[in-house]
């Protein structure tokens, strides 16, 4: 029987690309959204590769439950969870709403907290199990994202504290921090925004969903092992040196 394993916001760019290569590692995928529509057509898609889609808010506790049990009906146990549903609303934090803080941090920070809290016990009791969540590099500081980047900041001390929880029972938890990568997120950004952005990177340009997707099925394979409550960059060497 394959493994099993669960990706939110599996309906667009990173996620999508996680999905896919996790099915071509030979895992049976969940694919999560809130996103209905593009949910139903990409499990149309790539139906015969091993997949199921299943409507998911990871803000909604009531979601999430439904989300874990019907994985766990299904396939018996769940091996893997990638925690990757997330958005930006970016604003300097004189003009941010509170509305935008809140979003921010209920999405990416408490749905993430929200998906764990459920998959716990469950991989507790299987004595096996990775969690691998998706941070930002936007976690050591970017104007403009106090929102976001205090979110990813939660991520990747959450992923710390769970290493240390749930370390006995065979249950490793990782975070990934992408730098800048392209996918329909990065797509909405101003083209000047983007272009700097891209100058400051060491490599001169932007990552591909591919390549932080290489390094998730790195992290969910049964044979990596003794690695958690790590936090790993896919960033072309963005987080390194003094940024001058
Ligand atoms: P995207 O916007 O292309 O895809 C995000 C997916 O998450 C969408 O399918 C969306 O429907 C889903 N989603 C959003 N809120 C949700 C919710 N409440 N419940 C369930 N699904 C939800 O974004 P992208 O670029 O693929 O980002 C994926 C993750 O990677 C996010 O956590 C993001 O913060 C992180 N990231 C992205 C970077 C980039 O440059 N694209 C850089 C660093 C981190």
């Amino acid at each position: 029987m394959n493994s099993t394993a669960i990706v939110t916001g599996a309906a667009s760019g990173i996620g999508k690309a996680i999905a896919w290569q996790l099915m071509h590692e030979g895992f049976f995928v969940v694919l999560a959204d809130r996103d209905e529509e593009k949910g139903q057509v990409l499990q149309k898609e790539w139906d015969r590769h091993g997949c199921c889609f299943q409507k998911c808010d990871i803000t909604s506790e009531k979601d999430v439950h439904e989300l874990i049990r019907a994985a766990q009906l299904q396939h018996d146990k769940i091996d893997v969870l990638v925690n990757n549903a997330g958005l930006l609303r970016d604003q300097v934090i004189w003009k941010m709403s509170t509305e935008d803080f809140d979003r921010v941090i209920d999405v990416n920070l408490k749905g993430t907290w929200l998906m764990c809290k459920a998959v716990a016990p469950v991989m507790k009791e299987q004595r096996q199990g990775r969690i691998i969540n998706i941070a930002s590099r936007a976690w050591l500081g970017n104007a403009g994202q106090s929102n976001y980047a205090a979110s990813k900041a939660g991520v990747i001390a959450l992923t710390r504290v769970l290493a240390l929880e749930l370390g006995k029972y065979n249950v490793l938890v990782n975070a990934v921090a992408p730098g800048l990568i392209d996918t329909p997120l990065t797509r909405k950004l101003e083209p000047a925004v983007l272009q700097k952005l891209m100058d400051a990177q060491p490599t001169g340009q932007m990552g591909r969903a591919e390549d932080v997707a290489r390094l998730v099925s790195f992290l969910a394979a049964a044979e990596t092992q003794f690695i958690t409550g790590q936090t790993i960059y896919v960033d072309g060497g963005k987080s390194i040196g003094a940024g001058i």
